[in-house]
């Protein structure tokens, strides 16, 4: 997996690879002022505390990438950085893998995400040849849960105090989407 696709999905919104040379700072610039929204809902990011973790978060993705084994796209609109929406921990041997993701809270409750994992999944599944898609999300994140069953993801599971996250261990729901089921959007 050397140079990952610009994905597009409607007008000038599309899922493109976050530069960490060119674009840190303003990657950064957005977790730093979503820091109380992503600490509402006990989401990893909040624990974000300075611009050398956002680089490694960034660098995680490149080298992710060069070993096959994640494709990590940030969400545009036109310039504008509006999330995130990633696919790690891929196995390839199992056909399977893990998906995250994140808005900024002001382009929250618009329907992008929806649009956004859409085609990721369908990205994962075609281009990626998966079977198996994973995500988990602390059982609290109304939105996120949301988000996942709107797409098609089942619910498989109580993960009990799985991630340390905001200062505390949380539990996450583990959810999934295999090739074969239908996805919802
Ligand atoms: C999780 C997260 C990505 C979900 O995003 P979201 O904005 O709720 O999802 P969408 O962008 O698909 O928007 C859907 C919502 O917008 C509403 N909406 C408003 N206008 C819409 C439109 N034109 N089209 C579609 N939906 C629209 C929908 O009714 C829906 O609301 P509902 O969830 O109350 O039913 C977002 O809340 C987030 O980034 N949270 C912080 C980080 C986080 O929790 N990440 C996940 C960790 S597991």
């Amino acid at each position: 997996m050397q140079n990952l696709p610009i994905i597009q999905i409607e007008g000038d919104l599309k899922l493109r690879e976050i530069d960490p040379n060119s674009e840190l700072d303003y990657f950064y610039s957005i977790i730093v002022a979503n820091k109380n929204f992503f600490q509402s809902v006990e989401f990893s990011g909040a624990d974000v505390n300075s611009k050398e973790q956002a680089l490694e978060l960034l660098l995680k993705g490149e080298s992710a990438k060069k070993e096959g084994t994640g494709a990590r796209f940030g969400l545009w609109q036109g310039r504008e950085l509006l999330g995130q929406f990633n696919v790690f921990e891929l196995k390839k041997e199992h056909r399977k893998a893990q998906v995250g993701y994140w808005l900024s809270q002001k382009y929250s409750g618009k329907g992008y995400a929806s649009k956004a994992l859409s085609s990721l999944v369908k990205y994962a599944f075609k281009d990626l040849v998966l079977h198996r898609l994973e995500a988990t999300t602390a059982i609290t994140n109304q939105s996120s849960i949301r988000l996942l069953e709107r797409i098609g993801f089942r619910r498989e599971g109580l993960l009990r105090e799985a991630f340390w996250t905001c200062g505390k261990f949380v539990d996450d729901y583990l959810y999934a989407l295999l090739a074969t089921d239908k996805v919802g959007i």
